[in-house]
């Protein structure tokens, strides 16, 4: 009897699509003027028996509504869900959005000494770090810089008032530090800042430096050539780099070499790195035993960044002048 409205009413469900719409049918149907309320009221009027049995029709077209309202109150809400997940969806293969803001971008010696390190990290050199205050021994007497040394003297170096102890003027103490340990083989860089009473177009009271340190047993001096020549060519990106080895002198090695390039024939050479083969005083000092031998180098960060760049005065390179560094 009921069946039409229930028909009615299901019609109605079927078609909303939104829980305010799905509302507003039930308030229809069961709001106080409702049409089932309404269907309750009117049994007032029936006779006994009737009013019992049409109570009970009544009764199971309302709770077949409900039913159908419930059902579709659990669909939309799933519906909502589903098309949320398939709006929202990201797909991660897709390449990032770039930030339209100014990030800024790395220090140029910052991206130099990076590019240093991942150059010997890649050929199986580990990257170490020591102290910028460092003591008279490890910066001079163990490196054979004996006290009458010239870069020893108090124009040249920072000492604290003590003068035990000093702002370091190279990466090699690092060296002594390393070997001390007496963990071999040894294949490091030492990255970092060292102090000099210096200040011109090519020289600044502080600069960067890389030490490099090779101890294994039969390291030769072909070795150290081959690993310095592979590294200028890598670090210019040019296989066509003229390469000097200048016999020169620093104590803690044995022979001595400056490396020198010239990127055109008939251009000037122009120094870059210091190197040799670390001397046996420095080995037998931190008790390395005789079949061990070694290389070691000493990079100036500044001077190559300029090289590579093209720039003139190193000053520029701490003056923090936006425009400047916005080039790189
Ligand atoms: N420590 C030297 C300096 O500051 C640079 C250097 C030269 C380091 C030769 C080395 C080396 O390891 O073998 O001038």
């Amino acid at each position: 009897m009921y069946s039409k409205l229930v028909e009615k009413c299901r019609a109605e469900i079927v078609y909303a699509n939104d829980i305010d719409s799905l509302e507003k049918i039930r308030i229809r149907y069961f709001g106080k003027k409702g049409e089932l309320n309404l269907l309750f009221k009117s049994l007032v009027k029936c006779a006994n028996e009737d009013r019992i049995v049409n109570g009970d029709l009544i009764n199971q077209a309302k709770n077949i509504i409900l039913k159908y309202l419930e059902i579709k109150k659990e669909n939309i809400k799933y519906q909502a869900v589903e098309s949320k997940l398939l709006n929202e969806r990201i797909d991660v293969s897709l390449p990032g959005i770039r930030s339209q803001k100014n990030i800024g971008n790395l220090h140029p010696l910052t991206q130099t000494l990076q590019n240093i390190e991942n150059i010997f990290v890649n050929i199986g050199y580990n990257v170490v770090h020591g102290p910028e205050i460092e003591d008279e021994y490890h910066n001079f007497e163990a490196l054979n810089m004996p006290v009458s040394h010239p870069a020893r003297a108090m124009h040249d170096t920072f000492y604290f008032s003590d003068c035990q102890y000093l702002l370091r003027t190279h990466t090699s103490p690092v060296q002594i530090r390393t070997m001390e340990k007496n963990v071999l083989p040894i294949r490091i860089i030492c990255p970092g800042r060292v102090y000099r009473c210096d200040y011109d177009t090519t020289h600044s009271p502080m600069f960067h430096q890389i030490e490099g340190l090779y101890i294994d047993k039969e390291v030769t001096f072909a070795d150290l050539k081959g690993t310095i020549e592979e590294f200028i060519k890598i670090f210019f990106e040019c296989d066509e780099i003229d390469i000097r080895f200048r016999s020169s002198y620093f104590p803690f090695t044995e022979p001595s070499v400056e490396v020198d390039i010239r990127r055109e024939c008939f251009s000037n050479w122009i120094e870059v790195i210091g190197c040799g083969m670390v001397s046996h005083n420095v080995l037998n000092v931190v008790g390395i035993p005789d079949i061990y031998s070694g290389f070691a180098f000493g990079i100036g960060v500044e001077r190559l960044t300029m090289l590579r760049y093209g720039i003139s005065d190193l000053r520029i390179l701490f003056e923090n002048d936006l425009r400047f560094l916005r080039q790189f």
